[in-house]
This record gives structure tokens, C-alpha cells and sequence, in this order.
């Protein structure tokens, strides 16, 4: 039986967009996924939403949306940018589901049962959008919160509290004896130093807000948000559940690996493995903490307009390009910067240069020499060939060291030693000389495989970091799916390479000057960045089409509506007896003097409205864009020609 991987993601807030710093965890644990799938695990991938707590509610008040409505929106949005991502999650968890708050509703009561939450008061600090209390002692100046330095107000109030006091010793021991339990080291120490200072009791519910899962035996009571959160590694299992084969072949499995971002460093390494201990669930996972994404000048900003979000750069720019800087660009254990210029330049000299030119070159060369298609010839070796096939076997342990303990920006640079180690056997073998004398035909041979072959091995490293490059790599190259896997990565299983007659690059050289500028204005918002996909679950049909009259008209006269600022009102000469009046939403982009004498395309057929007071006889079509508007103008055409 194939051995079990479990991984998963923090639950997302549903209080704004997601930009490309949580699309960096969705991305890595997808890429971990994906390298740990292509070892042969069983595996499964967890992420979803944390849609409870006062911050949630709040967000939704200021949208004036129930907060279900809400938060069913941001799900929706969610699933589709981790489908546009190609994120390969098997669950997609909500903390609204049923499944998931009987769990947790079950959990605090046993707790309660037995004495490990007991009721209390609360007095102290609290952030609340942090949503945490603090003491004084841990407070920061004029009484802020520690964590994200906003005011914190004074409260007291009746809560439940979880003995983490009781844990502490167990914990510690417990660290003590997995030194693989939280990586990087950095994040362990400071942990372990956190737990020594002691741990208050926690205070896990809230009674100010509603917004929550509601203690079954105190309902004015809601279950703390965090308690809620962590809980969802196990309700989606099916945790305490009749349905529970998840929970015991992937919690009790063999790898239970949790992702997060450093922020939420405690509660994973503290909170949840004390709420396992006293739920008696083995504490079995490692908590891999990564770094932040920030701007260059800190922090990423929505008031700097330094926020990067990952669908304008997919649009842009395409998704194996953000995937491989995200998943590259990120050190093990500390920050990354995300620039415009250094996203650029990892597109053209990592991608367009080193990768895509290799393939490039070696289909094309292939195509030349050999008419398409090339076979081993072990007979003849090149004296460059032990250099290139040493580098490739090194390459294959080194990756598979780092991705084996989350170093997946240091698997990249191995593979990427490997495509430079490549580029350089071209120029130590010098293939166009060989070409150039027939009896050096065999040494050609043995030198194009060297090259294909070693394509091949780089395509199924890939394959966990650039699913569709690595894809297009094998359809480019000929490589069938057996010798895609894992298991074929042995230099010589591949026997025979049909490569495509055109190469298609892969990753075409971007003009660096002009992309980083204007990357700049993308990020800024000053270019049209929702390019938004085709709702293909709402198709018009012909006949949807036809039933539009579209004709071509002239304006003749034009003036500002009377009532409305944005609005002008123009007569138009459809081709008919009489001219029309329409009311068009154009104010802002064209005086009525420039319209004068415009050949249009209307609708006319459209029922008629009276906006203003001014009635509207048809719609004039235009395209925009958030920085300008343009009405769609004709020349050669004549009023009343029809438009299909
Ligand atoms: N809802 C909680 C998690 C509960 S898990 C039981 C939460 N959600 S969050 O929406 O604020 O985002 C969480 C995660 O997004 C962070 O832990 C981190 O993984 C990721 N990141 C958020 N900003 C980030 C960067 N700028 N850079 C990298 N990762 C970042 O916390």
C-alpha cells in the first residue's frame, strides 16, 4: 500500500482579496503536493475558508451583506483563483459547514466534560482584530496589541479558558524529542522560548459578538475563532464522526504536514498540538512556518498601491511564471520581495533564457540533424558526457533533499544548476561542428540524446513546480508517460525522443525596460487588470444574438442631460423617418461637440427608458477599461446599415 501524505493550508479569511502572499502557501503546499504524488504517497490536500469571528461580521456589516452572503461570495472567488492557480486540493473546507461545526461543537463540550475548558473571567486587553486578549505584561506602548500594534480596548467579560498551563511540560518534552516537529529552527526557538516565559490559560469563547459556533450548553457563548479554525485539519477528516476513514488513514497515516505563514506561528505550534493532547489525538504532524512576501519598501500596502495580486499577474504575465517566482523568490527560513523589475528578469533569464532556450535548441537541432527523431547509441560517449550525467544524479538527490524537508526555493536552483549544466555540454560538444563532417554523425547522435535526455529529467523535476511547462515539454519532446515518472529518472530509460517539427517557446523573452514599467502601472491599478475569464455556465445563444436590431447611426445633435452630471443626451439619425433620442453614460469622456457628425452602432430595439426624465429610445455601444471609455465609431458605413 502506498504511504499516506496529508498536507494542508491555513483557512483563509474572507475579509479581502487574496494576493499573492497567501497564493504563496496555496502554491507551495500545491507544489509539495504535487512532488510528493509523483514519489508515489497517497496523497491529500486540505485548504479552505475560516468564515467565522468579529472581523468577519464586520466586514460583512460594511458591505451591508448577512454575513453568510458574504462569505458564500468570497468562497466562490476563492475556488476559482485556486482553480485559475491549477491548485490541486482534494477539500475545499468552510468553517460555516455543518460538518465542520458539529465537530467542533462536540470537541468543546468533551473539553468541558473533562475539566480541560472550564468558565471564567476574562479581564484584560483585547484586539479585536486580532480578535486576541492580551495581559499587561505583553502588551506594547500606550497599551497596543503585540501582534499587530493596533489599540486595544479593556474588557471583561465571562469566558471559557483551556488549561494550557496544564500542557506546558508535556509540550516541551515533547518539541525536545521531535527536533523535526516546527522548521525552520528559527521558528522552533522562538516557540520554545514563548512556551518557557509560561503559558497563561486561553481564553477560548467570546460573549460580544455573534458570529460564531455557538457552545451547545452555554449558546450566548461562540467558540473562539482559533479553536473553531484549527480545528478544521480534523473535522474535514471526519474527526468524531460515523464517517471517519479519512481521519484514520490520513491523521493516523504517515506524513501530516501543516503549511503557514510565520504570523501564525503560536497558534499551530502551541494552541493546537495542546487541544490533540487533550482530545487525545496523537500530535503526529510538522508545522512548516515559511517567511513573508513584502514590497520593497515593507510591508505590501493597499494605501501604498503595493499590493500584488495573483490573478493580474496570471493575466499578464501567465501562471508558470508567477508559480516559479512565488515558489523561487521565497528563502527557506526568511523574507522575499516581490519588485517588478526582479519578477521580470526571472522570467527572461531563468525561463525565456536558460530553460526555454535549452529546449529550444535541442528541438530545433534535433530537427535539423536527425530529421526529428533521436536514439540512444551507447556505443559512442563524448568525453563532456560523465560530467553531465554526474551533475544529473546529483541533481536528483539534492532536489529530492529539499523538497523532502520544504527548501523548495533550493530544489529550483538545484534544477536550474542542472539546465546551466546543460547549456554548458552544448558548448563543450559544440554540436554545429560535429554537423559538419559526416563521419562525426554518431558522435551528433550520442550528443543530441545527452541533451534530450537530460530535457526529460528536468521535465519530471518540474513537474511539481510548472505543471504546464513541464507538460508542454513532454508533448514538445516525445516523452511518453511512463518515462515521465519518478521511477524513469535514471540517465539511459529513455530510449528514443520524436520530437515536434516547430518548437513552440515556452517562455518568450520580454522587452525588460518596457515589462517592468509597465508591471509597475499593473500593480498600481492603472491598467485593466481583471481581464475576467468567460463565464462559460452562461453561454448566449444565436438566436440571443439576433434578437439585438444593431444598426449604424449618425449623431446629429448632442447636450448635457439636464439632471444628471454623467449623462448626455444625443438625437441620432438611425435611417429612419424620424431621429431617435438616446441617453448614454458618456459625460465624463466626450463634450457634445465632439460627437457631432459620429457614425455609432446602437441598439435599437431595445424597450425604451426614461432616465432623468429624459427618455431613451436605444443604447450606444462602447469598450472601456478602468482608465478611459471609447465609443465604438464606424467611417465608411452609412445610418440605418446594419450591424451582425
Ligand atoms: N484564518 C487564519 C488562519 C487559520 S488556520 C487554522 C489566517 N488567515 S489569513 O487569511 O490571514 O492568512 C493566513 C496565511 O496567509 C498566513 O499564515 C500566511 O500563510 C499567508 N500570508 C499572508 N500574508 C502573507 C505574505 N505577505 N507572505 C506570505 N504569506 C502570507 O491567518
Amino acid at each position: 500500500m502506498n504511504k499516506t501524505y496529508y498536507i494542508t493550508t491555513p483557512i483563509y479569511y474572507p475579509s479581502g482579496k487574496l494576493h499573492i502572499g497567501n497564493t504563496y502557501t496555496t502554491v507551495f503546499c500545491d507544489a509539495l503536493k504535487r512532488y510528493k504524488a509523483l514519489r508515489g504517497f497517497d496523497t491529500y490536500y486540505l485548504t479552505g475558508m475560516d468564515e467565522h469571528g468579529k472581523k468577519i461580521e464586520t466586514v460583512a456589516e460594511e458591505r451591508d451583506m448577512h454575513p453568510l452572503d458574504h462569505v458564500d461570495e468570497m468562497a466562490k472567488e476563492t475556488r476559482a483563483l485556486w482553480d485559475r492557480l491549477d491548485i490541486t486540493y482534494d477539500d475545499f473546507i468552510r468553517t460555516t459547514e455543518k460538518r465542520h461545526k458539529t465537530v467542533v461543537q462536540k470537541i468543546f463540550e468533551q473539553l468541558i466534560e473533562q475539566g480541560d475548558i472550564y468558565l471564567g473571567t476574562y479581564k484584560g486587553f483585547y484586539c479585536m482584530p486580532c480578535e486576541s486578549f492580551f495581559t499587561d505584561t505583553q502588551l506594547g506602548e500606550n497599551n497596543t496589541c503585540p501582534d499587530c500594534g493596533r489599540e486595544t480596548s479593556q474588557l471583561e467579560e465571562e469566558s471559557y479558558f483551556l488549561r494550557l498551563s496544564k500542557y506546558q511540560k508535556r509540550l516541551l518534552n515533547f518539541i525536545e524529542e521531535h527536533p523535526d516537529f516546527i522548521t525552520p529552527e528559527t521558528r522552533k526557538n522562538e516557540v520554545v522560548s514563548f512556551i518557557k516565559q509560561g503559558l497563561n490559560d486561553l481564553s477560548v469563547s467570546r460573549t460580544t459578538f455573534d458570529w460564531g459556533i455557538k457552545v451547545i450548553s452555554n449558546p450566548k457563548h461562540v467558540v473562539y475563532v482559533w479553536i473553531d479554525a484549527l480545528s478544521n485539519y480534523i473535522s474535514a477528516l471526519g474527526y468524531g464522526t460515523d464517517n471517519d476513514e479519512k481521519f484514520q488513514k490520513y491523521w493516523h497515516g504517515d506524513e501530516v504536514v501543516h503549511v503557514t505563514g510565520k504570523d501564525i506561528l503560536r497558534f499551530h505550534a502551541i494552541y493546537w498540538p495542546i487541544l490533540l493532547m487533550a482530545l487525545d489525538i496523537p500530535v503526529n504532524f510538522r508545522l512548516h512556518a515559511h517567511g513573508f512576501y513584502q514590497a520593497k519598501e515593507g510591508k505590501m500596502s493597499k494605501s501604498k498601491g503595493s499590493v500584488v495580486y495573483p490573478d493580474t499577474i496570471i493575466n499578464h504575465y501567465g501562471l508558470d511564471e508567477l508559480r516559479y517566482f512565488l515558489l523561487r523568490e521565497l528563502p527557506y527560513a526568511g523574507d522575499g520581495i516581490f519588485t517588478p523589475e526582479s519578477f521580470i528578469e526571472r522570467i527572461n533569464y531563468d525561463l525565456a533564457n536558460d530553460f526555454g532556450n535549452l529546449l529550444n535548441r535541442t528541438i530545433s537541432m534535433i530537427n535539423k540533424y536527425f530529421d526529428g527523431t533521436i536514439n540512444r547509441n551507447p556505443d559512442f560517449t563524448h568525453e563532456a558526457d560523465a560530467a553531465l550525467e554526474k551533475h544529473l544524479d546529483e541533481t536528483i538527490l539534492q532536489y529530492k533533499e529539499s523538497m523532502d524537508s520544504f527548501k523548495v526555493s533550493e530544489a529550483i536552483k538545484s534544477l536550474w544548476s542542472l539546465i546551466s549544466r546543460t547549456n554548458k555540454y552544448i558548448d563543450e560538444t559544440t554540436p554545429w561542428i560535429l554537423a559538419k563532417s559526416e563521419d562525426k554523425k554518431d558522435d551528433l547522435e550520442n550528443v543530441m540524446y545527452h541533451l534530450a535526455e537530460s530535457l526529460r529529467h528536468i521535465g519530471i523535476l518540474l513537474t511539481p513546480i510548472l505543471p504546464d511547462a513541464s507538460q508542454a515539454l513532454f508533448k514538445q519532446l516525445g516523452v511518453l508517460e511512463r518515462l515521465q515518472t519518478w521511477e524513469s529518472l535514471e540517465f539511459g530509460a529513455g530510449k528514443t525522443f520524436d520530437v515536434v517539427a516547430k518548437p513552440n517557446p515556452l517562455f518568450p523573452r520580454l522587452d525588460s525596460e518596457k515589462e517592468t514599467e509597465r508591471l509597475k502601472g499593473i500593480i498600481r491599478g492603472e491598467e485593466d487588470e481583471d481581464i475576467e475569464p468567460v463565464d462559460e455556465t452562461n453561454l448566449a445563444t444565436l438566436d440571443d444574438f439576433n434578437k439585438l436590431d444593431l444598426r449604424i447611426a449618425e449623431i446629429l445633435n448632442a447636450k448635457y442631460h439636464p439632471n444628471a452630471d454623467k449623462l448626455l443626451v444625443l438625437s441620432v439619425d438611425a435611417g429612419e423617418k424620424e431621429p431617435r433620442q438616446i441617453v448614454a453614460g458618456i459625460a465624463k469622456d466626450y463634450t457634445p461637440e465632439s460627437l457631432k457628425g459620429r457614425k455609432v452602432v446602437v441598439i435599437v430595439n431595445l424597450e425604451p427608458v426614461t432616465l432623468r426624465g429624459e427618455r431613451s429610445e436605444g443604447m450606444l455601444l462602447a469598450g472601456s477599461n478602468k482608465k478611459k471609455l471609447e465609443v465604438l465609431t464606424v467611417q465608411g458605413l452609412n445610418a440605418g446599415d446594419h450591424v451582425s
